[in-house]
């Protein structure tokens, strides 16, 4: 819809996949909804996701697949719009889909489709959109939010920060959600890069070297574990498992790799049994240059055959949880998310109001809720703005 009046009903802050839900949504309920965004084209982040095709939701969606400082937060949005409500607005709009692996969703098509579809529910619910306007100045009086952008000012009732977080700025994403929450009196969970490539160090060279190397792994930090493929890179590690646990990683923590899960335990006893003469190299069932970086690391020289049972019990062990002492991250510029933000304890999990300032709600990953990979974080955005556009 054109944007003509300046009073709302709502004024939500960023065209992302939580505001044009929460828009959508509200605008549907009869609210009068203006949604402002620096950024020329809503949904960026959608577009580029899942390769092209938006890995949209995730079958396997629960609570505990959410990282924040308070893990119960997520419960009641996440129970109240499912990955199921999602999948049933996707197939009204008629879009193709398919599940790739571990539950998680895609589009046949494009995400454009998803975008599409959402600015769609947004035009059905009378929704106004301001594109290509930075937000120059938000104030609180009698009230009623005030938002200077570009040359107008509106004015609502209630405002939404839906700005996300600061991953990838170069699409447009800024810390300003945490800016204007701890205006408004929120307080902010540290943010950090999640969902990361992580760096190694420079005596870690060799395993630098196997840049493009992959393999399927058990990655572990703590008490979690993932057990998806590595990558190695140039820099450090990558990969689903790693992006994974990285979001669990701190500064001076080691991550375990287990380059063979899927061994039962006794396999090199029962591989020297098989073939004496085989190198510890040949013995490794992993890519040629890993088999070969690691045996070369464990310096177990000459035939297996030649190696006591203990000693081949040991590199076992050794192999079931390599010790790697990441030296950081790729940083907020290749973090597909933002593990922090916007502290829950100040919001209502059912409408994810603030509890001190009624009119302000705060969506999507400016809050600190943050999803595993794999459609979860898509789902947080749906959930969260549904839940804010339910109570508006
Ligand atoms: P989002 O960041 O999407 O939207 C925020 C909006 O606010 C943007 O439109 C931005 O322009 C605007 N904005 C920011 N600052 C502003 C300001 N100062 N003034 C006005 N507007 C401002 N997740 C998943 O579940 N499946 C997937 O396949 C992927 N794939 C993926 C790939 C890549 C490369 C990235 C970077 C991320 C993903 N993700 C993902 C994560 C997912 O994209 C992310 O969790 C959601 O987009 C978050 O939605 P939000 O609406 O909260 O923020």
């Amino acid at each position: 819809m054109p944007e003509s009046p300046s009073l709302y009903d709502a004024i939500i802050l960023g065209a992302g996949g939580a505001g044009l839900m929460c828009a959508a949504t509200a605008g549907q309920r009869g609210r009068r909804v203006l949604v402002i965004d620096h950024a020329d084209e809503a949904g960026k982040k959608i577009l580029i996701s899942g390769g092209g095709r938006c890995n949209f939701t995730n079958l396997g969606v629960a609570p505990d697949r959410y990282l924040s400082a308070n893990p119960h937060f997520a419960k009641s949005a996440l129970g109240r719009y499912t990955a199921r409500d999602f999948l049933a607005l996707v197939e009204r709009h008629g879009i193709a889909w398919h599940e790739k692996t571990l539950g998680q969703l895609f589009c046949d098509g494009s995400a454009r489709q998803i975008v599409a579809m959402l600015l769609g529910e947004c035009e059905l619910g009378g929704v106004t959109l301001a594109l290509g306007r930075p937000v120059a100045e938000v104030t609180h009086a009698d009230g009623r939010f005030h938002v200077s952008h570009g040359d107008r000012t509106a004015t609502a009732p209630a405002l939404v920060i839906a700005t996300g977080g600061p991953s990838i700025p170069k699409l447009g994403a800024t810390g300003f959600a945490y800016d204007l929450a701890r205006r408004f009196g929120l307080k902010v969970v540290e943010p950090r890069p999640a969902l990361v490539p992580l760096t190694l160090p420079r005596d870690d060279a060799l395993f630098t070297s196997l840049s493009g190397v992959s393999a399927p792994v058990v990655a572990r930090c703590g008490k979690a574990a993932f057990a998806e493929a590595a990558l190695f890179t140039h820099r450090g590690l990558s990969g689903p498992a790693i992006l994974q646990i990285s979001s669990y990683w701190r500064h001076g923590q080691t991550i375990a790799i287990d380059f063979l899960p899927a061994q039962a335990r006794g396999w090199l006893v029962a591989a020297k049994r098989a073939r004496p003469r085989a190198s510890l190299k040949a013995a490794l069932p992993l890519p040629d240059r890993l088999a070969e970086v690691l045996a070369e690391r464990i310096g177990a020289a000459g035939d297996i055959g030649a190696l006591t049972d203990a000693r081949l019990s040991a590199i076992e062990a050794q192999l079931a949880g390599w010790p790697f002492q990441p030296n950081g991250s790729e940083g907020f510029a290749k973090a597909e998310v933002t593990v922090g933000g916007i502290a829950t304890d100040g919001l209502s999990s059912k409408t994810m109001a603030a509890r001190h300032l009624p009119g302000l709600y705060a969506i999507g990953e400016a809050v600190d809720v943050t999803g595993w990979l794999g459609g979860y974080n898509f789902q947080w955005a749906w959930a969260s703005g549904w839940a804010a556009g339910q109570a508006l």
